[in-house]
């Protein structure tokens, strides 16, 4: 059993499962789907250096805003300035990260927020704690994508993995569904942040660095999706 474990009283119940927005046939199994390594680096000195602000998610956590609402280093939803987490501005962080900057826009999707998350590391016991679900698509008007998140690795953690379970009959997450996508450099992958409950154990020593995406879903972020899914034997 695990030592803590979320109620019917926690936040992430009150965030929608079902709606109208488009949802992609990729994530409709499972809620995520797991792509192959990124093919080239990116260099440390475009993601250690970058103006990191104090925000507490998912754990001991600091945040480097790359694109925001208004293109200010924000860490806030985008709802607090009344915004789907879509139509993001670059910050002046990106100008910093060419690579990674190059590698959202090569999307081609609509994307929300973009940021590199820097966590400290915590054993699957604090982790859990941590868990929830995001609230992607407040805002977002019905009949417009789905707002899902991609993740990329970008410190070299194998024995770090992100947790995810899907809902059980009462709202709450369901053992029974645990996945754990492993968080190797490059490791790369899109989930359903606001379906499935989420949270990265990292029992490392050091902190491991991410960048994390909202995009919106529809047949450009699909056409990536199965450009670079991985492939499996
Ligand atoms: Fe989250």
């Amino acid at each position: 059993m695990e030592s803590f474990w979320p109620t019917k009283e926690h936040w992430s119940l009150q965030i929608p499962l079902e709606s109208d927005h488009y949802r992609m046939p990729q994530l409709a199994e499972l809620g995520y789907v797991v792509l192959d390594d990124l093919p080239f680096e990116v260099p440390t000195s475009e993601f250690e250096p970058l103006e990191y602000m104090d925000w507490k998610s998912g754990g001991d956590t600091n945040f480097a805003p790359l694109a925001s609402a208004d293109g200010e280093l924000d860490c806030r939803g985008f709802w607090d300035k009344g915004k789907t987490d879509k139509d993001a501005l670059w910050t002046s962080n990106a100008e910093a990260t060419p690579t990674l900057r190059n590698y959202v826009d090569g999307v081609g999707a609509n994307f929300g927020r973009v940021r590199v998350i820097k966590l400290a590391p915590q054993s699957r016991d604090e982790a859990i704690r941590s868990i929830h679900r995001d609230d992607n698509n407040r805002f977002n008007p019905d009949g417009e994508g789905w707002v899902v998140r991609t993740w990329l690795e970008l410190t070299d953690n194998p024995d770090s993995y992100m947790l995810l379970m899907d809902n059980g009959p009462d709202g709450l997450p369901d053992p029974e569904t645990e996945a754990r996508v492993p968080l190797h450099k490059g490791s790369r992958f899109v989930v359903d942040t606001q379906r499935l409950w989420h949270v990265v154990v990292h029992p490392g020593d050091a902190a491991r660095y991410a960048m994390i995406t909202s995009f919106e879903s529809g047949p450009t972020l699909e056409r990536w999706i199965d450009g670079n899914v991985l492939a499996t034997v």
